[in-house]
């Protein structure tokens, strides 16, 4: 572990604008970690910055911050890494997935995911989600929770480590992630204003064969699939701003069980700047 790590325990959280790309202090957050988790803000202190170790939430929605520092996470001892990554509806999650398994090889395992497959296979629990989904509303504990779980239990994800996207969306989803003593190492949340998110919801395609993200106007694709691009039923403007609503209503109670570990990213940012945050953090 780092020579700068301080062993002062503080709870709170760790955050990025990402425009200040200067070092920040050396705070560890070990106080009230689960067993495997050690987050650390790490490097030097540049003059006039701050650090925000508390998570100031207003409304459901965080505030914008000043605040710049880096952050690291040393994973628990088998060296897997254990993430969550939340936010908004289209905050970026999936774009910073692909890339996160891409570098780190963990098994992303998406609650949306999982349950556009139940709905497209056509299962019971995808028929009782269908109707949520559509409207943008969260999907009831009894469908999602063991679905979750049970992913979590499957062998790539105890061998590999996970990338938890979308989940807990709840207070009751986390707790369930308590009893079942899942525990992360790092809690990302991606912050974007709500304005940006809609157009990113309406203008996202998807490719079925690679299942790589677009947007017509951020990333468009190459010419020659544009074809075979699909849209989700749900991006469209009415059921995204209920998606953002349903999302304002839980996500403080989902963040108040992880401030100890949550790392903050600005989301509204080129892609690679939000991933190179989520790097040094990792
Ligand atoms: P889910 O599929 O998880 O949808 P979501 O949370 O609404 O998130 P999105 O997939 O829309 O967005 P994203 O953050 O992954 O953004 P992306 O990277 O694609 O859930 C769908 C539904 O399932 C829910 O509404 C609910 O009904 C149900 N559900 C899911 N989980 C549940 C749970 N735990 N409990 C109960 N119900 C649950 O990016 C979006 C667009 O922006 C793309 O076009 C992309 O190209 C673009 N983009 C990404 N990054 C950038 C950037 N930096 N700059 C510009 N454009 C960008």
């Amino acid at each position: 572990m780092s020579s700068c790590i301080s062993s002062a325990a503080v709870s709170g959280s760790a955050v990025y604008s990402g425009k200040q790309q200067r070092r920040a202090p050396s705070v560890a957050l070990a106080g009230q970690m689960p067993h495997h988790a050690r987050a650390v803000l790490l490097s030097t202190r540049p003059k006039g910055s701050q650090v925000s170790l508390s998570s100031n939430f207003v409304a459901g929605r965080p505030h914008a911050r000043r605040t710049a520092c880096k952050a690291k996470v040393s994973m628990a001892g088998d060296g897997l890494k254990r993430i969550i990554i939340s936010g908004a509806p289209a905050s970026g999650k999936g774009t910073q997935c692909e890339k996160i398994k891409e570098k780190f090889g963990l098994a992303h395992i998406s609650a949306g995911d999982l349950l556009r497959a139940e709905v497209a296979a056509g299962t019971e629990a995808g028929k009782r989600a269908e109707g949520f989904m559509k409207a943008g509303e969260l999907v009831p504990d009894e469908v999602v929770i063991t679905m979750v779980k049970n992913r979590l239990a499957e062998d790539d994800a105890q061998t590999k480590g996970w990338l938890l996207d979308g989940y807990p969306r709840s207070a009751s989803q986390a707790a369930a992630l308590k009893e079942a003593g899942i525990e992360p190492d790092i809690f990302l949340l991606l912050e974007v204003p709500d304005d940006i998110l809609i157009e990113r919801v309406v203008g996202r395609r998807m490719d079925p064969e690679t299942g790589k993200i677009y947007h017509v106007k951020y990333f468009p694709p190459p010419p020659e699939i544009e074809d075979r691009l699909t849209q989700r039923s749900d991006d469209n403007e009415e059921a995204a701003k209920n998606r953002l609503a349903t999302h304002a209503r839980n996500v403080n109670a989902v963040v108040d069980n992880y401030k100890h570990i949550m790392v903050t990213v600005d989301g509204n940012r080129d892609k690679e700047a939000v991933f190179s945050d989520i790097i040094e953090a990792l």
